[in-house]
């Protein structure tokens, strides 16, 4: 690999643990963040978007689902992985951030909801907690987008409406919400990137197709580009990281296509108090991948071939999480407006997506099963 994982934390120097305590916790008291969040914290933060107060610890923990693509699975997903993780015990928000089409309440069978996205970002009648809405899932609970002028909701993220999202994100782990996970729409908007940069773990699904796989790579490189420009921002360095994102853009003289890794590896030799932070942002946060909708083994492995290329040619920090096949059960359960997981828990693919959270998890520093220390088999890894 050529900008291994841990080689931007060790140019940063491991940030400190911010005094959090990572005892072992039991279903009633699950506290985040993990270990590993504490330690990437310092990274993670340097990616925020420059709109995101920073929050002296990462809770909650913030999951996006992306992909660049339309179609391709991300609010199946989002809803079925929400559901998953509230089924382990945990208080999940699912938030609908897909301005152009939110659909993200039909997998749950909700046609109308008293509040949502708009009421809070728009029409500031209300907080974050305020347009939640229980779903029929014990312990998640949904804000919805439905009934929104998309628009409207687009042009609120473009002024204040950023900010105060993010700052209501972070106000729901003070409400006991444990993973907030947000479904985001197609595309590459700059909305979309900076709420993909917020999470500490950003899901980028895509179909086993080449024009699926093709726009996840450009998200990728957006992320990739977004990155960037915020840690030089957040260093007050910005306009330097300029002219690093510049050289970044273009081809190294007599060495054309080179992996944007070697792109880095060069640029810290000359500035390596700037490129390394900046560097260091690409391994504080988790790029899982998803492969969906797969139907043979040579689908499967697309998504290991793109974990490659993630890691060695962006250096994000990334990690197949796993595939969901091809399966009738999606499609039958959207039908009847019925969520998959509670429809078909022992079809293929709810084992699957059962399989990638605990990947997803274990990622995230939290384990599961007999050795996990919790009364409920949910804990904490120590590194
Ligand atoms: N594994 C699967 N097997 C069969 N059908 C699937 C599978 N995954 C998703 N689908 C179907 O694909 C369609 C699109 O899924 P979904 O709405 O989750 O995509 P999306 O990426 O959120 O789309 P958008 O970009 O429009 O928000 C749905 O009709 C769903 O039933
Ligand atoms: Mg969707």
């Amino acid at each position: 690999m050529a900008f291994p994982e841990n080689k931007a934390e060790n140019l940063l120097g491991r940030s400190t643990p911010n005094g959090i305590s990572n005892q072992q916790s039991s279903r009633a008291n699950v506290d985040l963040p993990t270990d590993i969040m504490a330690q990437r914290h310092r990274s993670w933060v340097l990616g925020l978007p420059p709109q995101c107060s920073v929050p002296l610890a990462s809770r909650p923990l913030i999951l996006a689902i992306g992909g660049g693509k339309g179609g391709v699975g991300k609010s199946l997903l989002a809803a079925n992985l929400a559901a998953r993780l509230a089924n382990l015990g945990l208080r999940v928000a699912a938030l609908d951030l897909d301005c152009g089409g939110a659909n993200l309440h039909t997998y749950f069978g909700m046609s109308s909801v008293p509040a949502n996205l708009g009421d809070f970002l728009v029409q500031n009648k209300s907080d974050l907690f305020g347009v939640l809405s229980p779903s029929n899932v014990p312990g998640l609970s949904i804000a919805s987008s439905q009934r929104d002028d998309a628009w409207a909701i687009s042009d609120s993220l473009s002024t204040d409406g950023f900010g105060r999202l993010w700052s209501g994100i972070n106000s729901l782990g003070e409400q006991g919400f444990h993973v907030v996970l947000l479904d985001l729409g197609a595309g590459t908007s700059r909305h979309t990137i900076d709420l993909f940069c917020c999470a500490h773990a950003g899901i980028v699904t895509a179909l086993p197709e080449p024009t699926s796989v093709e726009n996840a790579y450009l998200f990728m490189r957006t992320v990739f580009m977004r990155l960037m420009a915020h840690s030089a921002y957040r260093l007050g360095r910005a306009s330097e990281g300029a002219g690093i994102i510049s050289a970044l853009n273009h081809d190294i003289a007599g060495a054309p296509g080179r992996s944007y890794t070697d792109k880095l590896r060069m640029l810290y030799q000359t500035n390596p108090a700037i490129v390394g932070p900046m560097a260091g942002s690409l391994s504080g946060r988790v790029m899982g991948i998803m492969i969906n909708q797969t139907r043979s083994q040579a689908d499967i492995d697309i998504g290991k071939a793109m974990e490659m290329a993630a890691n060695s040619y962006f250096g994000f920090a990334s990690s197949y999480l796993g595939y969901l096949n091809y399966d009738e059960a999606a499609w039958k359960s959207l039908r009847n407006k019925r969520l998959m997981l509670l429809d078909f828990p022992q079809s293929i693919i709810v084992r699957r997506l059962n399989e990638a959270t605990n990947v997803l998890l274990r990622q995230c520093g939290i384990e599961f099963g007999p050795h996990a220390g919790a009364a409920n088999g949910l804990g904490f890894r120590s590194l």
